[in-house]
């Protein structure tokens, strides 16, 4: 498949098999991440990769309580709810058995090109899960996340410099069910400026 043709089809996934990713498959992930263009090529994001079902579990119950759940009745998937749709879900994880913790330096947390860098790392990353067959979903409240002592406590233990902080998460593993058709588009979000 072409890239343009894998972008098209990629879906965020929330249902994973209690299967887990050969870590052939999530160096290729993280390593495809540190490659994303950069702000000034300062090459400011880490990406931690975990393979640990139940502490990725753990850590995601702390991620859902992050979240205010009650988006009044807005939703963000049918055929792969998010913890908005479904508040019996209990983990901001969804139960995948390998994860991505993309991180920055602390003191541009606020900056829009650190954010950004850390998006871009996250889409390398879900583009290359994709190209293996690997299914994935980004996730967001990383800062609030490890915000506990005990969490900050597991970066410590990981060996993650103190000046870096998670800024978002990458979920991965193989899809239980199948898988999702693409989103149609919205109209009128492109616009051609042709001589
Ligand atoms: C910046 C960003 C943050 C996201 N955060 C979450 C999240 O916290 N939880 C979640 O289930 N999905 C999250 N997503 C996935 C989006 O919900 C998903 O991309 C969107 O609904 C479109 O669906 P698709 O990826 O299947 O096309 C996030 C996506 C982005 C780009």
């Amino acid at each position: 498949m072409d890239l343009l043709s894998m972008m098209k089809h990629r879906r965020s996934i929330r249902k994973y098999q209690n299967r887990p990713v050969e870590w052939e498959k999530l160096e290729k992930i993280a390593e495809a991440g540190i490659y994303a263009p950069n702000p000034g090529g300062r090459q400011g994001t880490k990406v931690i990769m975990l393979d640990d079902a139940e502490l990725i579990e753990t850590i995601g119950i702390v991620n859902a309580d992050c979240e205010n759940r009650n988006w009044n009745g807005r939703s963000v998937s049918a055929d792969q709810p998010s913890i908005i749709d479904d508040l019996s879900i209990k983990s901001g994880f969804y139960g995948c058995p390998a994860l991505g913790v993309v991180c920055i330096q602390k003191i541009l947390k606020t900056h829009v090109n650190a954010i950004g860098a850390a998006f871009v790392t996250a889409q390398n990353m879900v583009m290359e899960a994709y190209a293996l067959d690997v299914s994935s979903c980004i996730v967001g409240r990383a800062e609030a996340t490890f915000e506990k002592p005990e969490m900050q406590a597991l970066l410590a233990k990981w060996g993650l410099d103190e000046e870096y902080m998670p800024l978002v998460f990458v979920c991965l593993g193989y899809i239980d069910g199948p898988y999702p058709t693409a989103k149609p588009r919205s109209e009128g979000r492109l616009l051609y400026i042709k001589k």
